[in-house]
Formats: structure tokens, sequence, C-alpha cells
């Protein structure tokens, strides 16, 4: 049977194509444009009422401090840390906003984040710097434009900045290499897995271990950089465990380093032969590494994340801060990681 095409009701509504499907349900031409009229009076009312909520919304704050902060990776647990440190401080100041980046651990990518941070003229910005020398340009950069930088944690090259904040790290690392001495009765061979060699923590560290160190019979049978990362230092111990049948200690500059270093040893049935230390001492990582006796000491590198919050709410207000700020840190070994370690002392 032929059906016969309905007449569209409305100029502009084509006809349906099936009135068969009507008796099925699909809309009829009318009640397309009912519910096209619903629609819109809904949208119209939606509309309003949102127009309404947003004039009777709290104002934002007319003295609002846009802060961007820089960080390097968000790949490494300390790193996330530092993050949410900043989240936590800032959060209790109502007129400060933190907008974050994550440089994925590519240098170049910092430092056009930090560029755009200065082209939208924010009111400060602080940056993790992944490494020392490129990202000295573009703080100046923002400080010529006014704009007060707080670097954290590794430096970058002089003095242009407003504020760094950060720990000692030849002390951490001439610490461990005491803690090391006294561990392994002044002789032993030791690999030291190094900190990504183009920031300051990786070289201080590295300085201030060797220092320790001079002067015993300690030999540093291998060492590399593992670049901070677990999984270059785990392929770097799997070498050294290949070349050197007898190793007392992995020294590495920080925890998921010796993690890393510790997995190897443990895949190759040998970690219960030598000992791992460590730098960072996070409470999930370093602290808890300790406790499970994957670690036998870490040092404790805080983030400095208040701290970044405190100086920059300081600024905020007109007030003068400190030019560099050095942290304290601890050491977590068996003996006092129950109690939450011990203050280092040189
Ligand atoms: C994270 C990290 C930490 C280390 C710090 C040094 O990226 O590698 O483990 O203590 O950076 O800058």
């Amino acid at each position: 049977m032929k059906i016969p095409r309905r007449q569209s009701l409305t100029p502009g509504l084509p006809p349906p194509a099936r009135p068969d499907l009507l008796r099925h349900g699909l809309p009829s031409a009318r009640s397309w444009i009912l519910a096209a009229l619903v629609a819109s009076a809904l949208a119209l009312h939606t509309g309003c009422k949102k127009s309404g909520a947003e004039s009777g919304a709290a104002p934002a704050p007319q003295n609002q401090f846009v802060i961007g902060m820089s960080q390097c990776n968000l790949g490494e647990p300390w790193r996330v840390q530092q993050d949410a440190d900043i989240k936590a401080a800032a959060a209790k100041y109502p007129d400060l906003k933190v907008v974050f980046k994550d440089a994925q651990n590519d240098t170049l990518r910092q430092i056009y984040e930090i560029e755009e941070f200065v082209r939208q003229k924010v009111n400060l910005i602080i940056v993790s710097p992944k490494e020392t020398q490129p990202l000295t340009a573009p703080v100046a950069q923002a400080m010529a434009a006014g704009i007060p930088v707080i670097v954290l944690d590794r430096r970058i090259l002089g003095t242009n900045y407003t504020c760094f904040i950060g720990s000692d790290n030849k002390q951490i690392g001439y610490a461990a290499g005491k803690w090391i001495v006294q561990a392994l009765h002044g002789k032993g061979n030791v690999v030291e897995l190094m900190g990504l060699m183009t920031t300051t923590p990786g070289q201080q560290r590295h300085l201030g271990f060797r220092e320790a160190i001079a002067g015993t019979d300690i030999q540093v049978i291998f060492r590399s950089d593992m670049q901070w990362l677990q999984s270059v230092a785990r392929m770097e111990m799997e070498s050294a465990l290949d070349r050197f049948p007898h190793i007392d200690l992995v020294f590495a500059a920080n925890d998921d380093g010796a993690h890393g270093a510790y997995l190897a040893a443990q895949a190759e049935g040998r970690a219960k032969d030598m000992l791992f230390v460590g730098i960072d001492g996070l409470p999930q990582e370093g602290v808890a590494w300790v406790k499970q006796g994957i670690l036998n000491a870490t040092f404790q590198y805080p983030t400095g994340g208040a701290e970044a919050i405190a100086q920059a709410v300081k600024i905020h207000q007109g007030e003068q801060v400190p030019k560099d700020i050095v942290l304290g840190s601890r050491i977590f070994e068996k003996s006092n990681v129950d109690q939450g370690g011990q203050p280092i002392q040189n």
C-alpha cells in the first residue's frame, strides 16, 4: 500500500517522512513546535536564573592576588607533594589564587610557561626549576617586568630573584656521607647514583658526600647520573650489579633513586647484601621504606611549599622578605623513624 505523505503544518518544518512511525511514538510536527517552544522558554528561564545567581554571588575578591606556580614535573612524588603543600597553604587566604603549570620535565616547556605567566601579568611567580642555567633568563624576564619571583628547591644562576627557599643540599649530602662512613666503619664499596647534575641539588649533594668520605677507605666503585628517576636508577644499578660482585652500600641522591637500586638488587637476589641510603624523606615514600626495611636511612628534603606561600603573602602585603631561606633537614633511620626522625647537624 502506498503511504501518502502528510502536509507539513508549519512552513519550514519538514513533514514526517513515515506517518506510520507517528503511531509508534515519534513526535508529530505539532509536538516538535511545542517542544521547541518549551525548550526556548526553559533556556530563557535558566539564563535569567543564572545571571540572577551570578549577580547575587559573592563578588570575586577585589584585591585578588594571582600566583603562577611553575612546577618542573609532576612525575615525581616529591613534586606532587610540593604542589599539594602550596595548594593547602594558599587555601587559607581567600584573596590568593594559584594557577599551577606542569612543565612535564621539559626545560623548554618550563621556560615557555614562565614567559606565559609574564604575558598574563600574574602578581607573583613561584618556580621550582628543572635546570639551573636555562631557567635563569626567564626568571630575569619576570623580574624585569616587575613580577616578584620565589625560586623553590633548585637554584637558578646568580641572585636575580626575590626570594630563594630550599635546604642546604651540601649539608644533607655531607650528613649522608658521615652516616655512611659510620655504618660501614670507614671502609667498603659504594655505588653512588647522583641526581641530575645540571641541577644544584644534584651537584651539592654529590659534593657534600664526597667531602664526608674523603680520607676514609670508602671506594666509590660505580658512579652515574640517574637524573632523579627511579627507572634510570634501576637501569644503572643493573649495570653496577653486573660489574661488581661485592657492593656494600648504594647512596642515591633521592629516595626514588635508592628505591630503583633496591628493586634492581632485589631482582638479582642481592638486596640483603647491601645498604640503601636516599634523600627526601616523604612520609609515604622514604620514611615508609625505612619502616619497611627497604632503605636504611633517608634524609628529609622539605618541599618548602608552605614557606613559599608565607613569603608570597608578605610580598602581597608589601613587606620585605629574606633573600634566602634555608630549611632544616632530619634523618630517619631504623632506630628513630617511629619517633619522627632527628634533626641533622654537621
Ligand atoms: C624531585 C626531586 C626530589 C629531589 C629534588 C631535588 O624532582 O628529584 O626527589 O629531592 O627534586 O631538586
